[in-house]
């Protein structure tokens, strides 16, 4: 089932929900039946569609899932306004459960999204950025969403602190694998699957991996990250980004760190059936949406 989501083809209009599907395969079989579950798995969902529609202001970004995104059809006012009731939508909807810990894993999980964006905002068209800057604003941008997804599924659904710690592993090495292969796929990925047109970040001055390594690789490369390609001359620049090999190591990356969202979950045999979960990180590295 882990797997059908992930591959589902576009035009798709509601995303991949991977966040949810999160929160009810880490909680076990027997906690999944009350509506704690169900409630963080909305709350999770409606905080990553909040975090998307105001990164789509800040990316002035046309396109997403394929469609217009609210601030392209409605501008930047209304966007504002609809990821700020989405994201307070997520903390009622969360606050049913009545789950105090819940709820304040959930706010300090917004502090550090936002602190992440901030990373990128500094981050951008420097193609000197380290490595572990750049897992550092990962970790924080989208790990630490996979990784409160994860613990609030166990949380909710019965597991001890020590299984939540593991869970939260998972989710963080999950989620710089998905943040990694999703750099790639703006590199090398299509339109057609994606939603999104190809080349965003080296157009926006995002410093990803893929481009951060062929960055080090071709000055070319390294000039078009700093001062913004032509826009005539993106997809030369990403040629050139794939002939450096960046977009392989970048692959290589993504797996390492899907191994140790496995890893992870070497700990939780005795609490869950883990198979689901080592099939949604062998499918957030191979895939094309
Ligand atoms: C998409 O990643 C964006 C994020 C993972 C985080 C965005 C966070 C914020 C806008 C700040 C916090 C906001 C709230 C409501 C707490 P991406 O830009 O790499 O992916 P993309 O190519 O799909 O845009
Ligand atoms: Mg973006």
């Amino acid at each position: 089932m882990a797997r059908r989501v992930l591959q589902r083809s576009r035009p798709s209009t509601g995303g991949k929900r991977l966040r949810p599907l999160l929160v009810y395969l880490c909680a076990p079989e027997a906690g999944r039946t009350g509506d704690g579950v169900l409630l963080a798995g909305a709350a999770v969902e409606l905080i990553h569609s909040a975090t998307l529609v105001h990164d789509d202001v800040l990316d002035r970004a046309q396109l997403r899932r394929g469609r217009p995104t609210v601030w392209a059809r409605d501008g930047e006012l209304v966007a504002t306004a609809t990821g700020d009731y989405l994201f307070a939508r997520a903390f009622t909807i969360l606050a049913e459960t009545g789950d105090m810990a819940a709820v304040s894993e959930l706010a300090e999980c917004t502090l550090g999204l936002a602190r992440g964006e901030a990373m990128q905002v500094e981050q951008a068209r420097q193609p000197g950025t380290t490595l572990e800057a750049y897992l550092e604003r990962c970790g924080l941008k989208t790990g630490l969403l996979f990784a409160t997804a994860a613990a609030l599924g166990g949380r909710l659904g019965g597991l001890g602190e020590e299984a939540l710690s593991h869970l939260r592993a998972y989710g963080h090495a999950l989620g710089l694998a998905f943040q990694i292969a999703d750099d790639v796929l703006d590199c090398a990925g299509s339109i057609e699957s994606t939603g999104k047109p190809l080349g965003t970040d080296l157009l926006d001055g995002t410093t990803t991996y893929p481009l951060l390594v062929a960055a080090s690789l071709d000055p070319v490369v390294a000039r078009a990250v700093e001062l913004g390609p032509e826009r005539d001359h993106v997809l030369e620049v990403l040629a050139r980004v794939a002939d450096t090999g960046a977009i392989a190591r970048s692959r290589v990356l993504a797996h390492a760190y899907a191994r140790q969202a496995n890893e992870a979950l070497d700990e939780l045999e005795d609490d869950l059936d883990t198979q689901p979960l080592r099939a949604v990180a062998l499918g957030v590295v191979d895939r094309e949406v």
